[in-house]
């Protein structure tokens, strides 16, 4: 599908270097002529950042998705300079790593409201602030993993965050649908990141998937990259609310 975002303007947030999920989705955009927008978290990771967008001829804003403000701001420059957005990609999630180390069952109150509060609110004030750029209709894709309705070992809390994640896709997907915006979660499977190394034992689930998922390999960044552009995409056009995967077809198992 080549040129499929030509004329689009998309958002991506969640870079932090160049094995994050969001630099192989802003690398999919750009070869399908997105113009782009990224975001980076603190000044600490905006270096990486720079040096992709000057890659990729992107624009570039500071967002922490904690800071309503900096929410606020940073749909108010995307406004005044680009005057319009077409794409929204949340590749964002956190969680203490004691959260991420002890048992599940010790998740404390504040850890669990951090995780819920970065992993999935913050979809739904990224959304309302869009949506009003989203002028001729627009796509929101958020990433998420099999953890939110399976037990995985060691996922914790993020799993409960996913959850609510998955499920604020279909109610964001519900309400905005009538102004033609679709919103959709990418299920992708594990990938060696900087956030998936916070998972304790998680070159364990890499080896169990690349043993058992039906395409007997982990998927490439690329793929799921190349997953979350056609959503972004006017093929996508009668897809909304939903959760697709590209996790090699592991989430298919039942033993
Ligand atoms: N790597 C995997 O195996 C895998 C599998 C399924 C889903 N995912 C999801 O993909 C998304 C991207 O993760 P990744 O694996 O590329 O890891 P990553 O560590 O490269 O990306 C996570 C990003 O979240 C950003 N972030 C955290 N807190 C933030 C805040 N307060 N404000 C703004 N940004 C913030 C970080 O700066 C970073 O860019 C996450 O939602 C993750 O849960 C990853």
């Amino acid at each position: 599908m080549p040129d499929s975002l030509r004329g689009k303007t998309i958002l991506v947030m969640g870079v932090a270097n160049r094995w994050s999920l969001a630099s192989a989705i802003a690398h999919a955009a750009a070869r399908e002529g997105a113009a782009l927008w990224l975001t980076y978290q603190a000044e600490r990771v905006q270096k990486p950042v720079e040096d992709l967008a000057r890659e990729l001829n992107a624009r570039t804003a500071a967002c922490d998705v904690a800071d309503d403000a900096a929410i606020a701001a940073l749909f108010a420059r995307i406004g005044a300079e680009a005057g319009r957005l077409d794409g929204l990609v949340h590749s964002l999630a956190f969680a203490q790593k004691q959260e991420l180390d002890q048992p599940f069952v010790e998740t404390s109150r504040a850890g669990f409201a951090q995780a819920l509060d970065i992993s999935a609110y913050s979809l739904i004030p990224l959304a309302r602030a869009a949506a009003p750029l989203m002028t001729a209709g627009g796509s929101i894709v958020t990433l998420s993993y099999l953890g939110a309705t399976r037990y995985v070992p060691n996922y914790n809390v993020m799993g409960v965050a996913k959850a609510a994640l998955e499920s604020a896709v279909r109610y964001l997907a519900g309400e905005l649908g009538p102004r033609a915006i679709r919103v959709n979660a990418v299920s992708a499977g594990p990938v060696k990141t900087a956030s998936a190394r916070a998972i304790k034992d998680f070159s364990s689930i890499l080896d169990h998937v690349a043993q058992r998922a039906p395409l007997r390999r982990v998927p490439e960044p690329a793929e799921i990259a190349d997953l979350a552009a056609f959503l972004l995409s006017d093929a996508a056009r009668g897809v909304t609310g939903d959760v697709l995967f590209a996790d090699s077809g592991y989430h298919i198992l039942g033993v």
